[in-house]
Parts: structure tokens; sequence; C-alpha cells
């Protein structure tokens, strides 16, 4: 992986890891620009496809659990107010507001009936060709995705005429060798349940509690830490198994939102007994890692040893652990200290870590999360900006109201600013999937050096015969203020957009909208194809429109679109005071 292949002294794990990623070719949101198709690899036709269904409740487990950890019990704690006191609107406003709705739920439905006509039933659309892939297990990864945007989208019928062919979905079988555990989770488990508790339809909590039948049986180790890239027919043929010895922290530590939500509407406690088991090492390894508060990319869950890899970021592999926390919390009535005190602990070493204020021509006053790489009594900061990170904003603002702690939200809005600036800063007003920046040495205060920015390029750039700095510039196509881009995809991604969404509803500032606004007429107009959106491959064009390729995730529906209709919806529409969203988009209720 790109993340890890960048840095130099990552190659020792990275060298086995990477070919660890490569053997599961999994789908991971990052997956980095030197495999942009590895999807198309990912269908899983290697083996023989199987015969029959597994019936997961009934398959006995090796390691039962012989003392359930219930959920917590008591009235659930009121949480602070969340969304801003919005008054009345005024009637231009109302009317530009509503115009913008319509455009957003006109680019949903034009997608939705494409893959309805196409890719039925498939994971994914192929946007550009019409044809269909299957890179997560074959369960309509799309359809399911999607369903709470219907529903909020007000998409009744398609709604309801999805239903009968949601039920046939057979969560026993698949042709893919193996099942990514993490991705199942939210898009398949959180998409169920999100579906379930605005419809009420009993059959989505059916289909959720056969999705986690399926998912428990990933935990069914000798220490109970689950198998998060998991031989599904393994398991299924009821052999033994044990915990892998390298993890992605993002894999084992977000599992805690599905989970509990689950063992709460289904009254069985079991699915919050499996994440509890991985919370409690989390808490007792917090003290321990290289960078004391947060934990590293790379975890042991066989040990389990949460602490010896030397990586730690707030990005990609490490991302939703901690954005789980707070909402976790918020999802456990409060009832459950210990989320409040990992994220307290995590986040206090990540704004003293991981963020920097990047060098920009406007003297911006922003924020942006990179990467570190702590050994011995060293901490050293790389200053990245991908695209993935752009969720922190939200994060930082919405923990910041949770907690009740003001610093954290105005970093929140650092953060989300830094985003939109980076939008901004490309030629299509769209950002790169990876890039770097130059971290100015303090965040208070920072004058644009050219020069500064000039050497910096030179000193990253693979030279090669050029020497003159400014036609280096040029031949990378780097905007002001960008030392490098590593990755000039943009794969329809949610992050930034949801920030802003967060931002507005806490803030209630219009500014919010607006950048929403600019990002998605230049998102449309750049990604639209005859029959939906495609992924663009370079961003960083400006003589000709990007170019495409054929992939449109599933996320595009789910949470992209779904964040740009929020932010322009009346904002009592799936209110942050009501619900908590999963890293998919998917809103769960907050227990009253
Ligand atoms: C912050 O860094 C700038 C240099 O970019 C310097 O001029 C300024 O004095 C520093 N401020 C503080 C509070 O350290």
């Amino acid at each position: 992986m790109a993340l890890l292949r960048r840095y130099g002294a990552y190659l020792a794990i990275a060298a086995a890891f990477v070919y660890f990623l490569y053997t599961l070719s999994f789908p991971y949101q990052s997956e980095p620009s030197e495999v942009p198709h590895r999807h198309n690899q990912h269908g899983g036709s290697k083996q023989a496809p199987q015969q029959g269904s597994y019936k997961w409740a009934k398959i006995p487990l090796k390691h039962p659990v012989t003392s359930m950890i219930p959920l917590p019990t008591g009235s659930p704690l009121p949480l602070p107010k969340i969304q801003f006191d919005f008054g009345t609107e005024d009637k231009t406003a109302k009317n530009i507001r509503e115009k913008r709705l319509t455009e957003v739920k006109k680019a949903f439905e034009r997608c939705w009936r494409s893959y309805r006509e196409r890719a039925w039933m498939q994971d994914e659309l192929e946007p550009i060709t019409g044809g269909s892939k299957n890179p997560f297990g074959g369960w309509a990864a799309t359809l399911i995705d999607a369903l709470d945007t219907l529903w909020i989208m007000d998409l009744q019928e398609e709604f309801h005429s999805a239903m009968k062919d949601v039920a046939a979905i057979d969560f026993g079988r698949t042709d893919s060798e193996r099942v990514n555990v993490f991705e199942t989770n939210i898009r398949h488990l959180g998409g169920l349940l999100a579906a379930y508790e605005l419809s009420g339809e009993k059959i989505l909590l059916q289909k959720a509690k056969e999705v986690g039948e399926m998912l428990y049986h990933a935990f069914d180790t000798p220490n109970r830490m689950p198998i998060t890239r998991w031989d599904f027919h393994k398991a299924g043929a009821g052999k033994a198994q044990v915990a892998d010895e390298t993890v992605l922290v993002a894999e084992i530590g977000s599992l805690t939102m599905e989970f509990s939500r689950l063992s709460q509407l289904t009254n069985d406690p079991k699915w919050y007994d499996a994440i509890s088991r991985i919370m409690e090492v989390f808490e007792k390894q917090q003290g321990k890692t290289r960078l004391p508060g947060m934990w590293p990319i790379v975890v042991n869950a066989r040990k389990p040893d949460f602490t010896q890899d030397t990586g730690f970021t707030l990005a990609a592999m490490a991302d939703s652990l901690y954005e789980y926390l707070p909402k976790t919390y918020a999802l456990l009535g409060g009832l459950n200290p210990l989320y409040k005190k990992l994220y307290q602990g995590s986040m206090k070493t990540a704004i003293r870590h991981t963020l920097y204020r990047p060098m920009t021509p406007e003297n911006a006053d922003i924020l942006m999360s990179g990467f570190v790489r702590a050994e011995g009594s060293e901490a050293n900061l790389y200053p990245e900006m991908q695209h993935l990170v752009c969720f922190a904003g939200g994060m930082f603002a919405l923990g910041g109201k949770i907690f009740e702690n003001e610093e954290h939200v105005a970093i929140g809005r650092k953060l989300a600013d830094g985003c939109v600036w980076a939008y901004k800063a490309l030629p299509f007003g769209i950002m790169p999937e990876v890039s770097h920046l130059y971290a100015c040495p303090n965040t208070t205060e920072c004058d644009w050096d050219e020069q500064i920015w000039k050497d910096e390029v030179a000193r990253r750039a693979d030279l090669g015969t050029e020497k003159d700095p400014l036609q280096n510039i040029a031949n990378l196509r780097l905007p002001k203020g960008f030392t490098a881009i590593n990755d000039r995809r943009y794969i329809l991604r949610p992050e930034a957009i949801e920030s802003v969404f967060i931002l507005y509803r806490i803030t209630g500032q219009q500014q919010w909208q607006a950048a929403a606004w600019d990002m998605f007429t230049a998102i449309q107009q750049n990604t639209q194809t005859d029959l939906a959106n495609a992924a663009l491959i370079d961003v960083s064009v400006s003589d000709s429109s990007p170019p495409k390729m054929d992939s449109m995730e599933s996320f595009w529906m789910a949470e992209t679109l779904k964040y740009f209709y929020l932010i322009f919806s009346e904002p009592n529409v799936i209110s942050l005071d009501d619900y908590v969203f999963n890293t998919e988009a998917h809103p769960l209720k907050i227990p009253k």
C-alpha cells in the first residue's frame, strides 16, 4: 500500500504487510493508486462456487463465551444539545436551498435507476460500461448501502419495492474466498440497521441479525479476538480458527456501533459482549504504546498486543477506530464511561502530535492531520493530507459537543476548513486522494514563504534532469501550498462533505452550505457519466477535464450523496441530536 511504502523506515513491516494485503486482495477504502483496479481482481472466483448455504446461527461454536458482558443498564443520560438552534428561514435562503436539494436528489435518482437496470443485486455498477462487479461478497452492497438514503430522500416506492429482493439475499453463501469483516459490518450490518430504524420494516432487522450471526463466527477464536480478513468457508465447515498477528487497527476497532445497536435491538447481548472484549484490550494498552494515548496502525490480535507498531495516524487504516468512540458513547446512552476515557486520552495525543497548520498562500488559519512515526523518544510528523482524514473535522466538532469541549469544536472547524481549502486549491475544485503540504512551525501564525515552498517541492520530488523549480512545479501539477500529490484520484469519497455537513448542523453558519454547493457542483460536473457517476483518475490536470475510471463504490449513494442531501434538507431531518452516523453514513438512533 502506498501509505506504508512511502515511509522508508516502515519498509520491513510493509513488505510483509503488503504481501498480506495483496493475497487477501481486500477492498479497503484507502487503496493506493498503484492498484487502481484491485476491485476487478477481487470477485473471488478462485474457488469452486459453494454448494448450499451455511446456517450460521446453527453452527456450533468452538470457543463459546461462558460469561456474557451485558449491555449497560439504567436510563440513558441526557446528552448536551448538539445541533445549532435554527430559527425560521428567510424566503430567499429557503428557495435556494430547496433548488439545491432537488439537484442532489436528481443525481441520486439517476444513479439508482442505472443500478436498478444494469447491476441489480450486484455489489457495484460500473458507471461507464454499465457492467457490474462484486467486491463485497456479492450481497448487493450498493442496494443495502443505499436503502436508508432512499428513505431519507422520500423515494418510498423504490424503497418498498426493494424489500422482497433484500429478503432474498443469502448471507450463508458467497463466491468470495474471504470476507472483510469491517466492510461487511459498516456497509451491510450498518445499512440494514439504519434502514430498519427509519422504516420499521421487520425484515430488515431479520436480515441484520443474519449478518450479525455470520460475523459472530469470525470471533470464534481462542481469545475471542475476531479474524478481520475472514475465511468464510473454513468457518462454515466448522474448522478451528485463530486471530491474526497482523491486523489493521481500524478493522478491529470499528465494530462497536453496529454490534452495540444490534444487541440493543434484539435484546441479545452477544454482539455487545464480542466488541467489549476488544475494547478491554484497547483500554489496557492505551498507555503502553509508542505514542501513548493512541494505538498504532497495525496490531497483533493473536497475543493480543496493540502496542508494537510505530506508525500512528487519524487517517487511513486507523480512522474509524477513533470516530466510533464518542459515537458509541452516545449510542450507549452515556452509560459506559470507557468510551469517553478512550476518546479523551487518544485525542489529547492526536492534537499534540498529528495536527499541523499547513502553509498556504492565503495564510489560511486551518489545520490538517498527518502521519506520525514514533521511535524511541522521537515522534516525527509527516505532513500528509489524505482525503480520507477529512472526516476528522466532523469527529472533533461532534465529540466536542458530546463531551462539552469547545476547544475540540474549534479544532473541528479548522480541520473542516482545511478540506474546504484543499478542494478550492485544485483546478476543478476537487481534492486529491493523498498529497503533502508544508507544516508551519506552529499553529498560531504562519506567513506564506514562496521560497520555502519551492525548496520543499524540490526536496520531495525526484528532480531528474529538471533543475528549474518553477518548471518542476508545473510538471508536477502542484497548486501553491502542495509539496507533493501522491495519489491523484478522487474516488467519489464522502469525508469532506461529511465534516462540512456536521459543521453546518452544529454551527448554523451558511458558509458551510456554500462550500457544500461548490463541492457538489464540481463533483457532479466532473464525475457524471451517461449512466451514473465515476471515480476520477487525476484531479490535478488543468487543460482538459479529469479522466474517469469505471468505478462507483457503494459509498457514493450511501454517504456522499446522503450528506449532500442532508446539508440542504431542513435541519430536523436526521438531527444530530437524535442520530449518530456510522462510518458508512448510516444513521443509528440514540436511545432516549
Ligand atoms: C510561529 O511561527 C512563526 C514563523 O512561521 C513565527 O514568526 C512566530 O513568532 C511563531 N509564533 C509563536 C507563538 O511561536
